[in-house]
């Protein structure tokens, strides 16, 4: 089946690119997303794609190209925008230093503390009928454990600044959106908006100074976790209330060491890593990867895409229940399989957080949100999550599409 679908796709990208004519080249395509798993891994790492020739751009660069707009609407400099290698090569290794520098022990009590602390103002506070908005709360967590975690900032200044990490939260998600879209990417200095809240929470902040942006760490982080976060709490309490599931999530946020991590449960014989990977599998926080290419002969470069969310989710390699959470499918992947599952992308670009702190931290926040919300119902204002829920389908991947979830305090 695979075999088959390569040669397709040759096929289809050979008359896409006229090479069966180069003396008259036909109009081509110049976005093409690809959903076979060798190709992504060629693409990713900006290698030559079979058929098409090599890449003439250096593959920093070509995924420099592609980022533009994120650098203009965040005014940031960081290892996705930058096309100078030695300063990605630092940058990821500061990222790397900084998550192998995270106290597991203190980190579990800080978000289990701030999480209580937010569900508990909010019973009081708020009016008890609007509940709490779910995404809203899981992002500014999440924007919390990255600025403890790779800005190293101190937790007794951020414990009192809940309004502005909230609005700080809201305006990167709002800015990430409009850069994804050609008609209202607006650059940082046009965005009052996001300049206020982030010099709300960094007052020292020198807004021309892309080198030192705050953002450069915060992005990579943030706009990853809080999305898979949101999605594996939902499935893992909110879809069928399987408690050894939850039971596994708690117990390792309780007890984060490795060990904790790999201990399967005796009954259903699920372990932490399990639900971290079905988690990233099914609902991959970066769902394609783009580079830009350039082939001899032609004049115009070309935006090529790896969907790795296609791959995540194809029935020909996963199954009919592909689209299904299914953690158990973990005990005994195929190593098609698993070349067919990249959450964090591949080769020279694999990103930092791979093997030890992106499933962890994930594992860590969903198991504290579980803890937390044993006695938080969850209803939807959009009728259409719910429905999905109750036939067991897979919950949408787009940022803003679970918005509309809100949790309420059961009436003991
Ligand atoms: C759930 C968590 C995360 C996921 C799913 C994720 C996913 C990815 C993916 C798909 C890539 C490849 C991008 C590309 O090739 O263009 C990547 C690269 C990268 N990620 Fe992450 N990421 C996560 C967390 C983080 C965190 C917390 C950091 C910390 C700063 C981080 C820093 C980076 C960096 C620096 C790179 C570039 C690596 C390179 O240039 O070789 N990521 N990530």
């Amino acid at each position: 089946m695979i075999i088959i679908m390569v040669i397709f796709t040759v096929i289809a990208a050979l008359i896409l690119f006229g090479v069966y004519n180069r003396q008259e080249p036909k109009p081509v395509a110049r976005f093409m997303c690809f959903s076979d798993p060798s190709f992504c891994h060629l693409i990713i790492e900006g290698k030559a794609i079979p058929g098409f020739g090599t890449n003439q751009i250096e593959p920093v660069s070509a995924r420099a190209l592609e980022n533009k707009r994120l650098q203009a609407s965040f005014g940031i400099d960081n290892a996705f925008t930058s096309d100078h290698e030695p300063y990605v090569k630092r940058f990821k290794s500061k990222a790397k230093k900084r998550m192998q520098a995270v106290d597991w022990d203190e980190l579990s009590i800080f978000v289990q503390e701030q999480i209580r602390a937010r569900l508990e103002r909010s019973a009081t506070r708020g009016n008890p009928g609007e509940g709490v908005r779910l995404s809203s709360l899981v992002q500014v967590i999440s924007l919390l454990v990255v600025l403890v975690v790779l800005l190293q900032q101190k937790k007794e200044s951020l414990m009192r600044m809940n309004r502005r990490l909230v609005r700080l939260a809201e305006e990167v998600t709002s800015a990430w959106i409009s850069s994804k879209q050609d008609a209202t990417c607006v650059k940082l200095e046009d965005n009052p908006g996001l300049i206020n809240a982030l010099e709300d929470v960094f007052p020292d902040i020198n807004r021309e100074d892309h080198l030192h942006n705050p953002l450069n760490f915060i992005l990579p982080g943030f706009e990853t976790l809080w999305r898979v976060v949101l999605r594996a709490i939902i499935e893992i309490r909110y879809r069928d209330n399987n408690v050894e599931w939850q039971n596994v999530a708690m117990k390792f946020a309780s007890t984060p060491t490795s060990a904790q991590f790999l201990l399967k449960d005796e009954g259903s014989n699920i372990s932490a890593k399990f639900l971290a990977h079905e988690s990233l599998r099914l609902y991959p926080p970066t769902r394609r990867v783009h580079r830009a290419y350039k082939f001899a002969g032609y004049p115009d470069h070309f935006s090529l895409a790896a969907d790795i969310e296609a791959c995540h989710i194809s029935t020909a390699i996963w199954g009919a229940d592909a689209e299904a959470f299914r953690p158990e499918r973990w005990a005994t992947v195929t190593s098609e399989q698993q070349k067919a599952y990249f959450p964090f992308g591949s080769g020279v670009f694999t990103c930092p957080a791979q093997s030890v702190f992106g499933p962890r931290v994930i594992m860590l926040l969903v198991g504290s949100f579980i803890t937390e919300l044993q006695h938080w119902n969850m209803v939807a204002q959009d009728s259409e999550v719910m429905e999905a829920l109750r036939l067991g389908k897979r919950l949408k991947n787009e940022r803003q599409s679970l918005d509309d979830l809100y949790i309420h305090k059961s009436i003991e």
